[in-house]
């Protein structure tokens, strides 16, 4: 009698003993889809990589046009636009015992259609798709030429309009 397990049962029980280690964090809010407001907060939590045997340092949050969700990326002069909303940690020891830098419950959308200063003029827009976006900077004792970079992203709509 042949004996087969499929691929996915295999995964499931390799998850559930534990001895698969994740490869990205979750982000946990904003959930997809959400509307973002100009000028509002909006609620924030990422759930990051941090484990037995692996340190996370940093993890820095961007919102960016590219429609980079489980998508290759194309890189360019300019392979998207967008704004860096901030580099956070959280506790995992022995790395960091304590956070320095702890995300807020909230982050604010900016108001992309000020003027950036500088050339930069600012854009009005509505119903745009962005991506939240987290890179998390982790290592374990396989070694890595400097941390290894997670990305994390989900869609969420910028200055949605109703119907
Ligand atoms: C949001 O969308 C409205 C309706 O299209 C537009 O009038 C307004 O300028 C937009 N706001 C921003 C910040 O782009
Ligand atoms: C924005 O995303 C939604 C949901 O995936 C999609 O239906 C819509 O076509 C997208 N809009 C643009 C301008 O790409």
């Amino acid at each position: 009698m042949k004996f087969s397990v499929s691929k996915s049962l295999l995964a499931l029980l390799a998850v559930a003993s534990g001895v698969v280690a994740q490869d990205k964090g979750s982000i946990v809010k904003p959930a997809a889809g959400t509307a973002l407001v100009p000028g509002q907060p909006f609620d924030f939590e990422y759930f990051g990589l941090a484990d037995y045997g692996v340190s996370s340092y940093a993890y820095s949050v961007w919102l960016l046009t590219a429609d980079v969700v489980d998508k290759p990326l194309t890189v360019s002069k300019a392979f998207t636009s967008g704004v860096f909303l901030g580099r956070f940690d959280y506790p995992n020891y022995p790395a960091v015992p304590y956070a320095a830098h702890p995300a807020p419950a909230q982050l604010t959308t900016p108001d992309f259609s000020k003027a950036q200063g500088g050339w930069g003029s600012g854009l009005s827009a509505s119903n745009v798709n962005l991506t939240l976006a987290v890179f998390e900077e982790t290592a374990d004792g396989a070694g890595s030429i400097g941390h290894k970079i997670s990305f994390a992203a989900v869609p969420v709509i910028y200055n949605a309009t109703l119907a």
